[in-house]
């Protein structure tokens, strides 16, 4: 695209204070501003800024809502979706993704949220902890599974660095593919403008793990996979070490064509409480959608059935399965709505040509959410599944969801799993284990595979147990 065309186009979508802001900058700072102002989504920016931006269509409130349907498979169909699953992964159909964009902002750690050091003993960084994951899977499926993760501009290479430094924690380097997610313009919450963070930037920020659709086409993943005959993506979140990185169980669920469509299908886990952020899987109309926290009216919210139950409980632990046809049809499709979010944007005052610090949210960021996808999926399955076992995400820096309760939810999880073997192990007066417990999937991916020589006599208060 020349400048005639750029500017030309930046005005047919309202963008003129761009070119403004040109008039003022010397010759190499101006066509740097063009240059990236070319490779904003230029055909589509009006449509974007007048139906989200300015009106936030996507968070519309829903109507024709009832809770999504669960499936909570007894021992015996467990046991057979097990098998299938088993099958699934053994013939090198299924790959593993992690979406690490995010900024850890909440937790207040500097660096990307994989590289947080979470296992109560060692303090294994949650990358290192997946790592394991996917050897020991490779291992006992017989099959390198691959590992894809996407990052985001802000965190690409201090990610890259780290699995360098750590050698990409012992797994062949062609196992492991990193890509950065796309990035969207921040705009004016007043008139939709597209904000500048400096006299010749444009404030850009993630465009959201729904972006990460786009980002494993744009990096050559869907394609890859395709060639390698991986057909499913078990997608998870970086915060979360308890996730089952490659689930036979889920696997088997979701590639059965009685229980699933094969599009896409999600774990979820009851609620703690009404109050609890996290998404909240629900029908609405014919079709499974995730409501999020900050959407759900508080009467949806605290309703309660005949039992007392939440009627709206089942939470989104952020764990799916996607088909690789699918993903591929939700990025042709392109159809994935925006969320408008209003944040504080430090930007650049064209009038006063001056840098301002908002105090209250001036900006509006657009983020796309992958559980949006559901919508589009003709039979999606939704596994529950056990909070102790698969949910202990490290979001805040204290509290719910905090490195301390991740901790304790590992020490309980392992702590049961040494007692289901006849190991003697101390708790307090709330049935929490009190010493520090860590078991690496390489030494056992359940409980039944622990070897009877790694198991202690008896675990004390103060103990630190490293299996
Ligand atoms: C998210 C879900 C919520 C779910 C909860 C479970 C959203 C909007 N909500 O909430 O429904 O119940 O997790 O833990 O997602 N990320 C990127 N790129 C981005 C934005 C995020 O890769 O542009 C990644 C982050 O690295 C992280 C994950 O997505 O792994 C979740 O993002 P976050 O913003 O922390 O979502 P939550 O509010 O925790």
């Amino acid at each position: 695209m020349d400048t005639e065309q750029i500017r030309s186009r930046l005005k047919a979508c309202g963008q003129d204070h761009i070119l403004e802001a040109c008039e003022k900058l010397d010759p190499a700072r101006r066509s740097a501003l063009l240059e990236q102002a070319s490779r904003l989504p230029l055909d589509s920016l009006r449509e974007l800024i007048d139906s989200f931006v300015l009106k936030g269509a996507a968070d519309e409130p829903c109507t024709a809502i009832s809770p999504a349907v669960v499936t909570m498979p007894d021992a015996a169909l467990a046991a057979e979706l097990t098998a299938r699953g088993e099958q699934v992964i053994r013939d090198g159909r299924v790959a593993a993704f992690t979406v690490a964009g995010g900024q850890g902002t909440r937790l207040g750690w500097g660096g990307p949220k994989g590289t947080y050091p979470a296992t109560p003993v060692s303090g294994k960084p949650l990358f290192r902890v997946f790592a394991e994951q996917i050897e020991a899977a490779s291992i006992a499926w017989d099959t390198p599974i691959r590992w894809y993760i996407m990052t985001s501009e802000a965190n690409d290479s201090a990610t890259r660095s780290f699995f360098a430094d750590n050698n990409w924690f012992g797994l062949p380097r062609t196992q492991v593919m990193l890509f950065p997610q796309g990035m969207m313009p921040c705009f004016d919450r007043g008139n939709g403008n597209v904000l500048l963070e400096a006299p010749d930037r444009i404030a850009m920020s993630p465009d959201g793990h729904g972006g990460s659709i786009a980002a494993l086409h744009a990096s050559g993943a869907l394609e890859e996979m395709s060639v390698l005959g991986i057909d499913t993506i078990s997608y998870f979140q970086v915060d979360n070490p308890l996730s089952s990185v490659i689930d036979p169980l889920f696997i088997g669920l979701h590639s059965d064509p009685d229980r699933s469509s094969g599009e896409m299908s999600s774990k979820m886990v009851p609620k703690r409480e009404s109050a609890e952020k996290v998404g909240v899987f629900c029908r609405v109309g014919e079709r499974t959608q995730v409501i999020e926290y900050s959407d759900m009216p508080e009467s949806l919210m605290t309703e309660v059935d005949d039992d007392g139950r939440l009627r709206y409980d089942a939470g989104n632990i952020a764990i799916h399965l996607l088909g690789v046809e699918f993903a591929n049809r939700v990025f042709e499709e392109n159809e994935l709505p925006w969320h408008r979010a209003l944040k504080k944007v430090p930007c650049f005052d064209l009038e006063t040509q001056s840098q301002t610090t908002p105090e209250f949210p001036n900006g509006v960021k657009l983020e796309r959410f992958i559980f949006d996808a559901l919508s589009l999926v003709s039979r999606p399955a939704i596994l529950e599944v056990d909070r102790s076992m698969e949910f202990a995400p490290i979001k805040n820096a204290t509290g719910q969801d905090s490195p301390e309760s991740c901790r304790q939810a590992q020490n309980d999880l392992y702590g049961d799993w040494l007692a289901s073997r006849g190991v003697d192990v101390t708790r307090d007066g709330n049935g929490h284990v009190l010493a520090d417990i860590e078991i690496s999937p390489l030494s056992a991916m359940t409980s039944e595979q622990l070897q009877p020589e790694d198991l202690p006599a008896a675990v004390g208060s103060d103990d630190r147990i490293l299996i």
